[in-house]
């Protein structure tokens, strides 16, 4: 924010009524020596005036100076993107008002970010490679990693496939994770992101955060196969987390603990050196829901239903069936509730806090297991 000083102001304002009181105070003491007014007196007083006055004035300039900002009028120096913020105006598919469900949450999401999202900013193209293009059925789909995304990535391949692939399953997973067998938003044109956010059924697919983390640390860190993640991620996180670490353990990072995750995550250095991985990075980064107005918030927990409803809605559920079966994770509220046994309440808050705007824009409550109240 341009204005640092706002803050401060903010924060004197809160005080204002102590300082009414001491200045009440100060003239009484002015009152008691009666005739006996002195220069000092009055320098004293003229003084406190001054210093309020400038302190007004600062505030008014601030607040100006900051609105200017949120609308991009400031005068010389507009940082502007060209990218809208599709927040509303976007017409709603009229099959969309059947699913009251999907139509709640969407409100709710929409009341969260007007409640929560205090920083709004623009978009880049950048910030679009989670969202995946499918302009044949007019679709935009944003993946996040630990909620049935390989499955909507095949199912989105068989839909661009032009009927190379008919079969989700024949694909096999490792194939819908490479980079380029689907398109993304980024790739386009700002002319063309605009028209395809404008005009097509946008979705994602949410979970209870805890239990997408909690998915994310068995998937990544307790299967063998996985070296490529030990390398990168659980070297460090043990030569960092872990005291007097042993040098089999610091060369191959494969048994890192879940408490050693958790420090990793609310350690201040790790989102200083790099964003999160997407795996642990929480959705509102990943997928912008405040910014992108997603016509369906899917969610694991109702995986079958959604994925049916999105389907329909997208004018495909004759030609192909979205493969739950593939839902094999059996991370659920009992499990998480077992790993954060291990985690101390302080912990937990900080972990809470980090993962807090999810748990709000998608309407998941604070879980009972929980030790931070
Ligand atoms: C939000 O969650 C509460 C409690 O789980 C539920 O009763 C309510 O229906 C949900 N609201 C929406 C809009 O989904």
């Amino acid at each position: 924010m341009s204005c640092p000083l706002l803050n401060i102001i903010a924060g004197l304002r809160h005080h204002c009524i102590n300082v009414t009181f001491i200045v009440s105070l100060f003239f009484c003491l002015v009152c008691e020596c009666g005739e006996t007014i002195t220069f000092i007196h009055l320098s004293v007083v003229l003084m406190l005036c001054l210093i309020f006055l400038s302190v007004s004035l600062t505030h008014i300039y601030c607040l100006n100076a900051e609105a200017g900002l949120k609308t991009g009028r400031r005068p010389g120096k507009s940082r502007r993107s060209p990218l809208p913020t599709f927040y509303n105006g976007d017409q709603q598919p009229e099959l969309l008002a059947a699913h009251t469900s999907l139509q709640g949450r969407r409100e709710l999401l929409e009341q969260a970010c007007l409640g929560h999202m205090r920083k709004r900013r623009v978009l880049s193209p950048e910030d679009l490679k989670h969202l995946i293009v499918d302009d044949k059925h007019s679709l935009i789909y944003c993946y996040v990693p630990k909620v049935a995304c390989t499955n909507w990535k095949r199912v989105l391949m068989v839909l661009t496939s032009d009927g190379r692939y008919t079969d989700p399953l024949a694909i096999p997973a490792n194939e819908a994770h490479v980079a380029g067998n689907l398109r993304t938003l980024s790739e386009f044109s700002v002319a063309e992101i605009n028209q395809r956010l404008r005009s097509y059924l946008k979705f994602i697919f949410v979970r209870e955060p805890f239990e997408r983390l909690v998915s994310a640390y068995r998937n990544k860190f307790t299967r063998r196969y996985n070296t490529a993640f030990h390398k990168r991620y659980g070297t460090k996180i043990i030569r960092r987390h872990r005291l007097n670490p042993k040098p089999e353990a610091l060369e191959k990072g494969d048994d890192v603990t879940f408490p050693e995750f958790v420090q990793y995550l609310v350690d201040p250095r790790t989102q200083r050196e790099e964003p999160f991985n997407e795996h642990w990075e929480r959705v509102h980064s990943l997928c912008h829901p405040c910014l992108i107005h997603y016509n369906v918030v899917g969610k694991y927990e109702t995986l079958e239903a959604d994925a049916q409803a999105v389907l329909t809605l997208a004018g495909v559920e004759g030609t192909l069936q979205f493969p739950t079966s593939g839902k094999t994770t059996t991370t659920d509220g009992h499990m998480a509730a077992r790993y954060f046994k291990h985690i101390s309440p302080l912990y937990q808050k900080k972990l809470f806090n980090l993962y807090r705007m999810d748990f709000l824009l998608f309407n998941y409550s604070t879980p009972e297991y929980l030790r931070t109240r």
